[in-house]
């Protein structure tokens, strides 16, 4: 069974967040979602996001294509969950190109997934705070 592992906030969730799953299961058998905790997020992203990380993870679990919803509480926990999940594949979007290669010193294949344009939760936020949609 080849598993694969994708990481992200998926606030709001949205069809680019749905093409990245959808294309990353296709990748194997098996998806693992890691999502930013709300501490996380606002300590290392100075994100806060819309919805709480449990309502975020309910959303991800409702998904056909994922598997499994684990929390990412920190940058370095990558190689870890490598490790403890048996991971073949790991994958992000191509807004992350280049940034996670040394996770293929862990013997893990890595790939950066074209994002889908003109659709991201920093937008749609812009967006309904600006008047622009309703
Ligand atoms: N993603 C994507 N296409 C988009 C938006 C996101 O493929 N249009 C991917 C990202 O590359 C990442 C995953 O979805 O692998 C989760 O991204 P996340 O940062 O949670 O979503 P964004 O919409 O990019 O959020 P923000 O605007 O806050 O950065």
């Amino acid at each position: 069974m080849r598993k694969v592992i994708t990481y992200g906030t998926f606030d709001l969730l949205h069809y680019g967040h749905i093409n990245l799953l959808k294309r990353a299961k296709e990748l194997g058998d098996y998806l693992i979602v890691c999502v930013s905790t709300d501490e996380f997020n606002w300590n290392e992203k100075k994100k806060k996001s819309y919805f709480t990380y449990e309502q975020r993870k309910a959303l991800l679990e409702s998904i056909r294509y994922v598997d499994l919803v684990i929390p990412e509480e920190t940058w370095e926990q990558k190689r870890n969950d490598i490790h403890e999940y048996h991971i073949d594949t790991f994958v992000i979007g191509d807004d992350w190109k280049g940034k996670f290669d040394y996770l293929k010193d862990e013997g893990c294949e890595v790939i950066y997934i074209p994002r889908t344009p003109e659709i991201s939760t920093s937008q749609i936020k812009a967006e309904l705070n600006n008047g622009k949609k309703e």
